[in-house]
């Protein structure tokens, strides 16, 4: 696994790392102390709804630590270097999150009322395969995008703001990176591989429309709606699929594709 003196070629990886290292920052670059606009309400409503936020920030931590030795084995050294940098970011937002719960006097919920999370990360965690996996944290990492950046427009002045906009920028590199590694692999892949990156992109759709469902009342009274949520990212996965060119044709839209997972409540009206 370990290499002595690897080459190191993948200038647009290595420089993504060095990007890695200069945007790191601490917790001193937050005011932590500065007001929140919101309410007790949408704050109980925020702690439910950020739950598989917060779980995901630690999935993406195992899942680092978990590709980091397929990738050495694979001789993938400016891989790994970038990883090691976003390492740090999943749990400087893994820390961020552990803080606010505590300044907000309010708990995640229980892991037992989310069983579609541990199915979602059983699903990415299985993979053995680095491409495939770097799919699925995409697929993470465009959700992340869409919840913070929700999470900014609900306090767009005030603290849960200034912790969005940092992240969303270390969510953009998380990204940047992903492009890299898959834009010139996925064109190699045999059909067969292709369409178990959609497999793998349904299954974990099929999750977040249960997740979707389960958080719709605490997520609006946050002032978040899940449908839409959902919807903009189904949108833009299509749109990394089509630039990405995991598949030629088109398919349905996300509703036509995946029926939600009934309401709570609604399956027995
Ligand atoms: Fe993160
Ligand atoms: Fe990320």
């Amino acid at each position: 696994m370990i290499q002595v003196h690897p080459e190191l070629h993948d200038d647009k990886i290595l420089r993504l790392f060095e990007k890695g290292i200069h945007g790191q920052w601490g917790e001193d670059a937050i005011a932590w102390g500065q007001a929140t606009d919101v309410t007790p309400r949408v704050r109980h409503g925020l702690a439910l709804t950020l739950t598989p936020v917060y779980l995901g920030e630690q999935t993406a931590m195992i899942g680092i630590a978990t590709v980091i030795p397929l990738l050495l084995r694979a001789g993938e050294t400016e891989a790994v270097l970038y990883l090691s940098s976003m390492q740090l970011d999943e749990a400087r937002h893994f820390r961020n999150l552990h803080r606010l719960y505590d300044l907000f006097e309010e708990d995640p919920m229980p892991a037992r009322r989310l069983p579609e999370m541990w199915r979602y990360h059983a699903r990415l965690l299985h993979s053995r395969e680095p491409l495939e996996w770097v799919w699925g944290i995409l697929i993470s990492d465009l959700f992340a995008r869409r919840f913070y950046g929700a999470i900014r427009d609900v306090d767009p002045q005030g603290l849960l703001g200034a912790i969005a906009r940092r992240t969303l920028q270390d969510e953009a590199r998380h990204q940047a990176f992903s492009d890299r590694f898959l834009e010139n692999r996925i064109p190699q892949l045999p059909e067969e591989r292709r369409a178990s990156l959609l497999d793998l992109r349904d299954d974990l759709f099929r999750s977040m429309d249960g997740l979707a469902g389960r958080l719709e009342v605490p997520a609006r009274d946050a002032g978040i709606d899940t449908t839409t949520l959902l919807d903009g990212l189904w949108l833009d996965t299509e749109r990394w699929v089509e630039r990405l060119g995991i598949s030629a044709t088109r398919r349905p839209a996300r509703p036509l594709a995946l029926p939600r997972t009934p309401r709570p409540g609604a399956a027995s009206s």
